[in-house]
């Protein structure tokens, strides 16, 4: 099986977690977007979705799938998102494609969040992939600077602007051992909007995509 083989499975998997009329929440990146895809068929189950970034709003919109404002729902009983980095304990590292604020907003109203990821993503320790943080323009130099006391080595994701008109800081070199507490020391940096780090928010199911088919681990 490929890599993309793998996200396609995980996806298709995700499918038996979508609860029928309920809205749940969807994630960013080519593995939610498989997903996406895979959700067109069974749209008439569900009453909608809140998306964690416009790139998947548009996605779902061009499926006619119901996309709502998070401040129009009350409740979701499951977001369904990738990774970049997942340990044992379904801690992890999520942002690389810049959505991590929205993508976290929308894990907390979550009941239930179901990770999808092929095995390329399963670690020992956090940290290989470079920690995602977002940080209000004026904040970069000072929380960069912050960030480098804490022992990583920050690099500009230039160029490159969130949905909510912000930048990323991508920690290098960090060799996460107590993912909690980094994820709280860094929200606490003032300039800081959030973390890619998903620990106080872990996933509670994670479909691991493998050669020998998908995984499920709880
Ligand atoms: C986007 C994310 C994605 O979930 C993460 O980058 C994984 O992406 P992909 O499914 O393309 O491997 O956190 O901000």
């Amino acid at each position: 099986m490929t890599q993309d083989e793998m996200k396609q499975a995980v996806a298709k998997a995700a499918l038996d977690y979508v609860e029928t009329g309920t809205v749940i929440g969807i994630g960013t990146g080519s593995t939610a977007n498989y997903f996406i895809d895979q959700l067109a068929d069974i749209k008439h189950k569900i009453e909608g979705v809140v998306a964690s970034s416009n790139a998947s709003a548009e996605r779902l919109k061009k499926h006619g799938i119901p996309v709502f404002d998070l401040n129009a729902v009350n409740e979701i009983s499951v977001y369904i998102d990738g990774a970049d980095e997942v340990n044992r304990h379904l801690h992890l590292i999520k942002g690389g494609g810049g959505a991590l604020t929205r993508e976290k907003i929308v894990a907390a109203v979550s009941k239930r969040f179901v990770c999808i990821a092929d095995e390329s993503k399963w670690v020992d320790v956090l940290g290989k992939f470079p920690l995602p943080v977002e940080v209000i323009p004026m904040a970069r130099s000072y929380v960069a600077r912050e960030l480098a006391k804490l022992g990583g080595q920050p690099v500009w994701r230039e160029g490159f602007i969130t949905d909510n008109g912000n930048l990323i800081l991508d920690v290098h070199n960090l060799r996460i051992m107590e993912p909690t507490k980094l994820e709280e020391t860094i929200n606490h940096i003032t300039g800081v909007v959030t973390n890619g780090l998903f620990a106080r928010r872990a996933a509670n199911v994670l479909l691991l995509g493998t050669k020998d088919g998908v995984k499920t681990i709880k």
